[in-house]
């Protein structure tokens, strides 16, 4: 087959299938800042993106989509259960996210797992070029850097972890830690969000792998080798990711979009203060926290029906997992409980919205709102906060954030708050509500600088050129 020299794994494709009213399906490019921030790095260095096509059983060839050469990955319906919404979704990602939601361990997953990370890596050995340069992302793929490496030692490998690496007494419940280290520890190059996560990581390396790091580096020998002459140096290191800045500066700038968030305020008949939760409907976002400290203030009347309003985005997500539709169940009862209770025939409490937006409109909402609340309970990154920062080009807006996201590293100026502590969150929701413009303005201007210096470019720059640096010998 065709053979690229720069080749990204990932288990989405950068792609989304949409069906026209004819019944036709074409190809989408899926939003988000990795796609985007991937697209022209693609472009210039003849590369391809190998990924799942979202369906199941389903056998697509290899195909162009604008700039994408896509190697798709096929999965049967039992590995979509098994591997993505067992194993990667009710497995893996609880555990990853300090167990808020009870992790379950069950070895059918466990090597639907091992199987699907084998194709993928055995499409990736076909699809990269001699010496190409692999970046595999994200917690589905944990073991195909160590697989990729055997089937392919000529390549360069990086793998980013877009969510938390959870403390050693945590990712020790795990009955398969130490072939997840070894297959992480394939890679030359290992970036995770915040520090923290970094070091999590390595103090399993070191408990379970026996393997330990200076200043970063470690050197890893493949299993059973003889002598040292096949071993690679990996580096671990933080690189916390960021968004399309321009493209969300550039749509708060259009006239159209402007319009929208003023209609949009009018719709809602023109409130004092439009509070906004933008979020997968997920339980590590803390919506649950979020809707009880909006309803306790209802109740204690320092928020009023009418003059406030809560809109919460909840995007669906895996809703075939338990959790999730437990999860939904919750929400909805909450929400559907404090609307019966505090809505007027004119106004409702809470707006509660379960579906996905086109990016304008998301851009619109943003500048609508008054106070962003983020209010994780743990999270990677969350890019929703940075988009909040990045849109609202006029210095206004207020920003709740949790201090148990990756960006509360970055966006210190926001109002961080502990979302386990109602009665914290509630204060820190009014103090946003309240807080003089002047010095809701400073921390805004503060947070503005952060982020549009920087954006996913950036992040990304950052990760390929220590890639890169890795394997140039030293010339000094
Ligand atoms: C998180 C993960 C991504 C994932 C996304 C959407 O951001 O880090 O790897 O793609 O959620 O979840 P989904 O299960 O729909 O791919």
């Amino acid at each position: 087959g065709a053979q690229y020299d720069f080749v990204v794994v990932s288990n989405r494709l950068p792609v989304d299938r949409v069906v026209d009213d004819t019944g036709d399906s074409t190809w989408r490019r899926s939003p988000g800042g990795l796609v985007s921030a991937l697209a022209p790095v693609m472009a210039t260095n003849d590369g391809a993106w190998v990924g799942w096509s979202g369906g199941a059983d389903e056998s697509l060839d290899p195909f162009d989509h604008d700039v994408f050469h896509l190697v798709p990955v096929r999965l049967s319906a039992d590995e979509v259960g098994q591997f993505y919404e067992g194993f990667s979704n009710a497995t893996l990602w609880p555990l990853y996210h300090d167990v808020i939601a009870p992790p379950e361990f069950h070895r059918t997953w466990w090597n639907a797992y091992k199987k699907v990370n084998r194709r993928f890596a055995e499409a990736t050995a076909a699809t990269a070029a001699q010496g190409a340069t692999v970046w595999i992302q994200d917690y589905q793929l944990q073991l195909v850097p160590r697989m990729l490496r055997e089937l392919r030692p000529d390549l360069t490998i990086g793998f980013f972890d877009h969510i938390p690496f959870p403390p050693l007494e945590i990712f020790a419940q795990l009955p398969w830690r130490r072939a997840v280290l070894e297959g992480l520890t394939g890679a030359d190059l290992i970036g995770f969000q915040r520090p923290g996560d970094a070091q999590n990581f390595m103090r399993c390396v070191r408990r379970y792998l026996g393997v330990t790091f200076r200043h970063g580096q470690a050197r890893i020998s493949p299993e059973g080798a003889e002598n040292d002459d096949d071993a690679w140096t990996l580096k671990v290191a933080s690189y916390p990711i960021s968004i399309d800045v321009a493209a969300i500066r550039e749509m708060a700038a259009k006239p159209e979009t402007q319009e929208r968030a003023q209609e949009i305020r009018r719709e809602l008949g023109d409130p004092t203060t439009v509070f906004l939760g933008v979020d997968r409907l997920d339980y590590t976002k803390g919506i649950r926290h979020r809707i009880k400290a909006y309803g306790e203030l209802l109740e204690d009347g320092a928020l009023t029906v009418g003059e406030d309003v809560l809109i919460q985005v909840a995007s669906p997500s895996r809703e075939r997992v338990e959790s999730y539709k437990l999860l939904r169940e919750q929400v909805e009862g909450m929400v559907g409980r404090l609307n019966g209770q505090y809505d007027t025939m004119e106004h409702t409490a809470i707006r509660y919205l379960h579906h996905g937006y086109p990016f304008q409109e998301m851009v619109a909402l943003y500048l609508a709102t008054d106070v962003m609340l983020v209010t994780s309970l743990r999270d990677g990154m969350n890019l929703v906060a940075k988009e909040y920062v990045a849109a609202k080009s006029d210095g206004s807006g207020r920003l709740v954030l949790s201090e148990f996201t990756g960006a509360a590293e970055q966006l210190k100026q926001a109002i961080l708050v502990n979302p386990h502590d109602i009665d914290e969150l509630k204060e820190l929701i009014l103090l946003a509500k309240d807080m003089p413009a002047d010095q809701a303005r400073r921390r805004m201007r503060a947070m503005r600088r952060q982020v549009l210096t920087h954006d996913v470019n950036h992040w990304q720059d950052k990760f390929l050129q220590d890639l890169t640096d890795l394997k140039t010998p030293e010339t000094s």
